[in-house]
Formats: structure tokens, C-alpha cells, sequence
């Protein structure tokens, strides 16, 4: 850990060059949001200004601003039959691949984009790994801005604690996509496939944070060395 309590910077230059391995000449790629996607960029970008040749689509516009400054191709989703590979970070991770995404707040464009992909890869580092999703974070989920308020009573009936996303100004937090998130506190999540569902049945939600059986690959950097966790099929 590093002294401001997040992930070590070297941790997570780390795991990007190891996933930047996977990289080959000509590849369509997701490139996500957050430190870890972020770093991952950073190096990509390196590699293109070395002719590397890859184009890549943007999960927010933070990640498409840093794409620009990097000058890295840009590519539209339906411009190419599935990406070859996309790289994203992740909240929690449990020992089968389930994830929990979106405290950065691009969840509805990560997941697109990750679904379009043939190997979505996982970077993080070693505090994100946990044994039940809802163990260390909150899941993000994204609300049309008119539902918020029955969107959240009707969170509270599947046992969440919902809060509006704000800024630091204290103002509402809008995704990329204009909609509000309600971060939503659980118990340890046993059957989040089950608790996804019935997220997904309230009107007015988006998208949730859970990502379940979308991850390939997760590559884990911690101190000297990468760890990489497969899905079992
Ligand atoms: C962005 O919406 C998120 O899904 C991030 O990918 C996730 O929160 C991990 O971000 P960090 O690498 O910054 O922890």
C-alpha cells in the first residue's frame, strides 16, 4: 500500500505492462476507466508512439481524453465484429471471477464495452480480492434521474442502503450518460446472480455494478510479481 492508503503505483504499473503483453499488432481493444485501466493506457500509448498499431474505444470520457493526449487510434464498437480484447479494473473480485465495477462511475459503458470483447482482462491489485462481493465496497448502481427516489425505496425491499452518488461540491453525481448512481451498501452478497436480477426487474435502473461471468482473465500485481486467475468454465 502506499502511504495515501491506495494501491501501490508500481503494483499497478505492474499488472499493466503484464496485460500490455497480451497486445499484439492490429487489435481492437476496450480500454477502461480508473488507476489501473488508466495505467494500462499510459503504457499502451507508449507502445503506439513506438508504431504499435491497435485502435481502441474509450469506456468514459476521462479514459477518451487521456486516449487523445496519448494519441491512441480511436474506434467505434460497431465499426468491427467484437474487440479482441478489453482491459478494465475492477472493486472486488471474489475467487469465481465476479466482479463489482463503478465506483469510478463508467459501469453502463464498461460493461458494453467488455461484453463486445472476446477476452475481457482484469487489472488490479491485492486488496480488491475478496471472498463475497459486498465485502469491501458499496455496489454502484445507475438510476434514470426521474426514478431516483422510487428506484431507491424499491432498493431498500432487496436489503440494500441506497445513496446518491455526489460530488465533492455536494452536488448530484451524473454518469456519462446523464443518469444518476445509488451506491448501495449489502451484507456480504451470497447469491449476487440472484440479487442482480432482481435489481435489474425495478424500473428505472440502468445498470448495476455487478459484473458476473464476463471476466477472462484476472491479472493480480502485488509486490514483485503478477498473479493471474483464470475463469473456470
Ligand atoms: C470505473 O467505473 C470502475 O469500474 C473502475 O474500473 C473500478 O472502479 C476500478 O478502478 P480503480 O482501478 O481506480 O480502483
Amino acid at each position: 500500500m502506499s502511504s495515501g492508503g491506495g494501491p501501490d503505483p508500481a503494483d499497478l504499473d505492474r499488472v499493466a505492462l503484464a496485460a500490455l503483453e497480451r497486445v499484439k499488432e492490429g487489435m481492437n481493444l476496450g480500454l477502461g476507466t480508473g488507476k489501473a485501466a488508466e495505467a494500462f493506457i499510459q503504457r499502451l500509448g507508449e507502445r503506439v508512439k513506438g508504431g504499435l498499431r491497435v485502435r481502441g474505444v474509450p469506456t468514459s470520457e476521462r479514459s477518451d481524453q487521456l486516449m487523445k493526449q496519448l494519441g491512441i487510434p480511436f474506434l467505434k464498437l460497431e465499426e468491427v465484429d467484437g474487440l479482441d480484447l478489453a482491459f478494465d479494473g475492477a472493486d472486488e473480485v471474489t475467487p469465481d471471477l465476479c466482479l463489482t465495477k463503478g465506483l469510478g462511475g463508467a459501469l453502463l459503458r464498461e460493461r458494453v464495452v467488455a461484453h463486445e470483447a472476446r477476452t475481457f482482462i482484469v487489472l488490479v491489485t491485492p486488496e480488491k480480492l475478496v471472498p463475497k462481493l459486498g465485502t469491501r465496497t458499496h455496489v454502484p448502481i445507475e438510476v434514470v434521474p426521474f426514478a431516483r427516489g422510487i428506484a431507491a425505496k424499491n432498493l431498500t425491499k432487496v436489503g440494500g442502503k441506497p445513496a446518491v452518488r455526489k460530488r465533492p461540491d455536494g452536488s448530484d453525481y451524473y454518469t456519462d450518460n446523464q443518469n444518476l448512481i445509488l451506491d448501495t451498501t449489502f451484507a456480504p452478497i451470497d447469491d449476487p446472480v440472484k440479487l442482480d436480477a432482481s435489481i435489474r426487474r425495478i424500473p428505472g435502473v440502468v445498470d448495476t455494478g455487478f459484473f458476473l461471468g464476463m471476466a477472462g482473465v484476472v491479472l493480480v500485481g502485488e509486490k514483485g510479481a503478477i498473479r493471474e486467475l483464470k475463469r473456470k468454465s
